[in-house]
């Protein structure tokens, strides 16, 4: 039985085959809309989502199976008391693979040893959010064609960003990737990538102004400083409206440059940016679907 905790828990060859999947269902959906039937899939939220629940509810049953979950903590028995493991103990008798999201690093590792079921990490604290970084790998192949040689900027909250930290894990592995990272000072990319990065002899820049290395960048992908990581809301209110995506800033970036965000935005691109042929984030969502039917197939070693 295979889990799904990490990006690296698969090759590079094995994400070509997940990729190509995806592209076959994004073009031949009708071929696989009873490719889960029979099967439930297990949405359990400890942290509110948009995308990423909805996303996987979404696949299941565009694959023909159905869905149970909860998308709250304080409606589960967890506002009794319950562990997590003992919740998948249960949940495995109810399912047939579950998506966690928990805001505590490790929660889901902690439910797949429990597990009789695959579990998915639909993103833990601020650590991984595997399934995220799925969807924009697949995004950057399927609209840039490749998945080596460029440079990718990285900008907003590098600190707690868990979509930032999954997605270099995951690119390390490709060729000829230049990473520039932007960032204010209190939110710099965490020690332990930039020792790997040095390790690996991969290049990379950190800076603070967006402007100054916008006409260098292949990608940019811009995060949200994140409100519920902070542990006071002054260092918030300073950061939140650091760096602005606008059409001034599109301006000095290549004609191909693509704009990527996990979503949801808050301010940190203007909606006047989602008229440029560049803003792929909503393109961005909408792979999210297929790489999740994707994955639920592999998982259920039904592809
Ligand atoms: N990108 C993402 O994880 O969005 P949600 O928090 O809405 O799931």
């Amino acid at each position: 039985m295979r889990h799904l905790m990490s990006p690296l828990d698969f090759t590079t060859e094995e994400l070509e085959k997940l990729f190509c999947l995806a592209n076959d269902i994004e073009n031949n959906k009708a071929k696989y809309a009873h490719a889960c039937d029979g099967k439930i899939m297990a949405t359990c939220f400890y942290e509110p989502s948009t995308r990423t629940r909805l996303s996987f509810e979404s696949a299941m049953i565009r694959l023909g199976g159905q869905v149970i979950g909860f998308s709250d903590a304080g409606s589960s028995s967890a506002a009794k008391g319950e562990s997590v493991s003992d919740t998948i103990r249960v949940i495995s008798g109810y399912a047939d693979i579950c998506a966690m999201r928990h805001p505590k690093e490790g929660a889901p590792m902690v439910a797949m040893e429990k597990s009789l079921i695959p579990v998915i990490n639909a993103g833990d604290g601020g650590h991984q959010h595997p399934t995220q970084t799925l969807t924009d790998l697949l995004t950057i192949r399927s609209l840039k064609g490749t998945l080596s040689g460029f440079t990718i900027g990285l900008c907003g909250d590098l600190k707690f960003g868990r979509t930032v930290h999954s997605l270099i894990n995951a690119l390390v592995r490709y060729d000829n990737i230049n990473f520039i990272f932007i960032s204010p000072d209190e939110l710099k990319i965490p020690d332990y990538i930039i020792e790997m990065l040095k390790n690996k002899n991969i290049p990379y820049e950190e800076v603070n102004s967006l402007d100054e290395v916008m006409p260098q960048l292949d990608l940019l992908y811009m995060t949200r400083v994140q409100k519920e990581r902070f542990f006071n809301e002054e260092d918030y209110v300073r950061l939140k409206n650091y760096y602005i995506l606008d059409t001034e800033k599109m301006q000095l970036a290549k004609p191909d440059m693509l704009v990527l965000h996990p979503l949801p935005r808050v301010n940190e691109i203007s909606v006047e940016v989602d008229n440029d042929p560049r803003a792929a984030y909503f393109k961005q969502a909408e792979y999210g679907v297929y790489v999740r039917m994707a994955l639920i197939l592999t998982l259920l070693e039904l592809a």
